[in-house]
């Protein structure tokens, strides 16, 4: 770890930049949770906002959604201001309250449960099989970069099945989500400037999905966009806006996530070899690589929450009105829960991480990636005899997903 900040206004937690060159900020939340964990946050932001880094705290905060909402402040996007009712670009679950989130909920989640997820295991472990195959060629020594030729592809197949987009659009899904996740980051820009960018590559998507949703409508089938498009909430079809706005979520939420778990994963393993090892020793030990490897990357960030009424935490007296930023990766190393939270173990046993957060809001497709993960980890496990990164890992400029754009690497695949 790199030497702690001399004072609390030194850190720095949201600035995109930084989680680009430095990766995640881990020591100036070390230093919050010892000395601040509920913490005033004002500088390089439109909005200050409560930094919220102890895995007590966000576990409270989360499970009272009638006082701690959503709406209006999603995350902390450090260049805007929590937008106004008519300005919001999307309006998805994870911006609604109830009594509206509950019911648009329930239309997706029957495509989420175990049972669902499970009927999904042999077409994903296909996928996978399938790039892992070509990756391989005669189990010679190769070169290739993680991200882009497996953890984006698996994540965005495994997707477009669900959704039931057809696989000569994946390329499509693949530069709107970067453009809109990535907005800031040059590479992944596809317009100007960075709201333009991700204006234009939601504006496609909603596009693409609307086309969709209407050939669903005249001809249902199994997917997701069939089964809402042809959804009825209060005896109607589902608003134009909110329709689009839950595949739009999904799209983002269902690959930006799993793929970067995927090559932090994938890193974490080569920069341990021992635990990379022990894996491949015992294949029984991939459940628990597969949740040590959720709270290591923890790929969300943060998400936020606002108070509506006064309390106080922590001594801090919070008002009504104010946000609350809940930082999951500060979670996920809190000394008061995990023994050695900076040591990555596979056999981590119990593992009370918060990846996928906790509460109303706990994420719909936890089932999807974990199986996701499961079946690409024990392959790997299996196959990958050699690995070693060529050079540096590099990260997004995003303080709000935890991005991995490129992770080159010599391998050996049988
Ligand atoms: C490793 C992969 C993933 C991670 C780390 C992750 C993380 C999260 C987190 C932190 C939340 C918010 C939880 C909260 O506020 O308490 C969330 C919500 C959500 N996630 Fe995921 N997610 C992942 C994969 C997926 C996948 C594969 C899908 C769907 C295909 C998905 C769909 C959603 C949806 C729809 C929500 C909103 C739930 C709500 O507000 O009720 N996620 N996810």
């Amino acid at each position: 770890m790199a030497v702690a900040p001399a004072s609390l206004n030194d850190l720095e937690l949201v600035n995109n930049e930084t989680y680009a060159a430095d990766g995640y900020p881990h020591e100036a939340w070390a230093v919050l949770r010892r000395e601040a964990p509920v913490y005033w946050y004002e500088r390089d932001v439109k909005v200050p906002f409560w930094a919220i880094t102890k895995h007590e705290d966000i576990r409270w905060i989360s499970r009272q959604p009638e006082r701690m909402l959503n709406a209006p402040r999603l995350a902390v996007f450090p260049e805007f201001a929590p937008p106004e009712e008519d300005e919001r670009v999307a309006r998805h679950l994870l911006n609604m309250d109830d009594p509206d989130h509950g019911s648009y909920r329930k239309l997706a989640a029957p495509q989420f449960t175990p049972r669902a997820v499970r009927r999904m295991a042999a077409s994903v472990e296909r996928i996978a099989v399938d790039l892992l195959d070509d990756l391989a060629g005669d189990g010679e020594e190769r070169e290739m970069d993680f991200v882009t030729a497996l953890a984006a592809p698996l994540s965005l197949a495994v997707l477009a099945d669900l959704l039931g987009v057809p696989r000569s659009d994946w390329e499509l899904m693949f530069r709107w989500t970067n453009a809109i996740i990535g907005s800031n980051d040059p590479e992944y820009q596809i317009a100007g400037d960075p709201q333009q960018s991700a204006g234009e590559a939601r504006k496609a998507l909603f596009e693409y999905f609307w086309a969709m949703a209407e050939e669903r409508r005249r001809q249902p089938t199994d997917d997701i966009v069939s089964v809402l498009a042809n959804s009825v909430l209060n005896d109607a079809q589902l608003p134009p806006f909110e329709l689009l706005s839950y595949y739009f979520l999904l799209v983002i939420a269902g690959n930006e996530t799993t793929r970067n778990a995927m090559s932090g994963g994938l890193v974490a393993l080569i920069e341990n070899p021992g635990e990379f090892e022990k894996l491949r020793r015992d294949a029984s030990l991939v459940d628990s690589a597969v949740e040590e490897i959720l709270r290591w990357t923890t790929p969300v960030i943060q998400f936020c929450r606002t108070a509506t009424e006064s309390f106080e935490l922590r001594g801090q007296k919070i008002r009504a009105g104010d946000s609350m930023c809940l930082f999951y990766p500060s979670a996920n190393r809190d000394e008061d829960v995990f023994d050695d939270p900076f040591v990555f173990r596979v056999d981590r046993n119990p593992n009370r991480h918060l990846a996928f957060g906790i509460g109303e809001h706990f994420c719909l497709g936890a089932n999807l990636a974990r199986l996701e993960l499961r079946i690409l980890f024990r392959l790997l496990a299996e196959r990958l005899e050699h690995a070693e990164l060529t050079g540096p890992m590099e990260r997004l400029a995003s303080s709000f997903l935890g991005g991995v754009k490129h992770v080159p690497l010599r391998y050996r695949l049988v």
